[in-house]
C-alpha cells in the first residue's frame, strides 16, 4: 500500500522518539505543515494530526474524534489530546533525537512540543513485564485491512487512525506476584508465550480477543517500552481503519461491558491518551491534498 506512511506497516525500530505538539493560536499552521510535507518520511517518521487541527484545516473527517476519557470500574482512562503526533523511528537514540529535531524545526513557527518520550525495543519485542507484545497482530493483507482507511474517498486512501497511550507500570507490584499470577494477568505463559488454556476472564488476552467482538475488533499494535526518571512502562500505539476497534477494546478492558476489569490494571495504568489521523503519502511525502491549506 504505497499511499500509507511506511512506518505504520514496518517492523518496530530499535529506538524511537515520540513528540506530541500543540498548535500556537493564530500561527500559520498551513505553512508549517507544508514545510513538514517536504520531508521524505520513509520508514523514519510516522505523523498524525489531531482532530481539532484537521477540523480547522477544513477537512470534514467524520471518523476523526478526540480521545475520550473513560471512567471504568476502579480505573480512570485519561484523555490528553494534542494537535500533532510524531513518531521518529531509528536504529540509535541519537538518530531518533536528530530526526525529531528536524521536524520540530520545520514546524516551529506554528507548533510547540508539549510531551516528549523516548522508546526502545526490549529484547525481541517484549513489554518490560517480560511478555512478548504483538504476537496476535494481523499480518500482511490482514494488517492493511485492520490499520488503513477502508472507505471510498480516494483522497483518504492509505490513511490511518492511531490511538496513543502512555502506560506507566509498577514493575515491583508485578514482580511481587507468583509466576502463575503474572501469567494469568496476561493470559499467556511468560516462559514460552503459549496462550493459557484456562486463562481467567480478567486475563488481558481474554479481554481483548479481537475476534470476540461484534464486529471483530482488529488493531495493528506498534507499542514500545519507555523508561526515564519518571518511571517506566509501555507507549501503546494502535493503528486502525477507524477508532472503533480500539474504543470497543478499551471499554471491555475497564469493565464497562461486564464489570470485569483487565488484569493489566493490577500493575499498570494509562497516564496519557490521544487520537490522531495519519494522512496518506505520495512518493513518501505527506499528502495533505485532502486539507484546505490555502
Ligand atoms: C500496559 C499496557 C499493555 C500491555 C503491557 C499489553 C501487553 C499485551 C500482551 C503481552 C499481549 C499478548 C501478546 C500479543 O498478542 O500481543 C497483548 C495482546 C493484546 N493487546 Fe495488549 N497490552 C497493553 C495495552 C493494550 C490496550 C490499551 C489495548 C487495546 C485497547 C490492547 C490490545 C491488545 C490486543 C488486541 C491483543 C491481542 C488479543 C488477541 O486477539 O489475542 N492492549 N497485549
Amino acid at each position: 500500500m504505497d499511499t500509507a506512511q511506511a512506518g505504520i506497516l514496518a517492523d518496530l525500530p530499535e529506538h524511537a522518539r515520540y513528540l506530541e505538539m500543540f498548535a500556537i493560536p493564530g500561527a500559520d499552521k498551513a505553512s508549517a505543515l507544508r514545510k513538514l510535507a517536504r520531508l521524505n518520511l520513509g520508514e523514519q517518521f510516522v505523523i498524525g494530526l489531531g482532530p481539532a487541527l484537521v477540523r480547522e484545516l477544513g477537512l470534514p473527517l467524520a471518523q476523526h474524534r478526540a480521545f475520550t476519557s473513560l471512567t471504568g470500574v476502579g480505573c480512570e482512562i485519561p484523555s490528553t489530546q494534542t494537535d500533532l503526533w510524531i513518531w521518529s523511528r531509528a536504529t540509535d537514540p541519537g538518530q531518533a533525537m536528530h530526526a525529531a529535531r528536524t521536524c520540530q524545526n520545520l514546524l516551529q513557527e506554528a507548533f510547540y512540543t508539549t510531551h516528549l518520550l523516548d522508546g526502545f525495543l526490549y529484547k525481541t519485542g517484549l513489554d518490560l513485564s517480560g511478555y512478548e507484545d504483538g504476537t496476535e497482530n494481523p499480518q500482511g493483507d490482514d494488517a492493511i485491512a485492520a490499520a488503513l482507511y477502508a472507505g471510498h474517498d480516494k483522497q483518504l486512501s492509505g490513511s490511518s487512525f492511531v490511538a496513543v497511550q502512555k502506560w506507566k507500570h509498577d514493575l515491583n507490584a508485578m514482580a511481587a506476584l507468583s509466576q502463575q499470577d503474572q501469567d494469568n494477568i496476561i493470559g499467556r505463559r511468560q516462559s514460552d508465550n503459549l496462550e493459557l488454556a484456562n486463562a481467567p476472564a480478567f486475563a488481558h488476552v481474554k479481554r481483548t480477543a479481537q475476534e470476540d467482538f461484534e464486529p471483530e475488533a482488529f488493531l495493528l499494535r506498534r507499542s514500545m517500552p519507555w523508561a526515564n526518571e519518571t518511571g517506566e512502562g509501555l507507549n501503546f500505539v494502535a493503528f486502525g481503519k477507524s477508532f472503533d476497534a480500539f474504543e470497543a477494546q478499551m471499554r471491555r478492558m475497564v469493565g464497562l461491558d461486564d464489570g470485569i476489569v483487565d488484569g493489566l490494571f493490577r500493575f499498570s495504568r494509562p497516564i496519557t491518551g490521544a487520537n490522531y489521523w495519519c494522512p496518506p503519502v505520495q512518493n513518501g511525502h505527506l499528502n495533505l491534498s485532502a486539507l484546505c491549506l490555502a
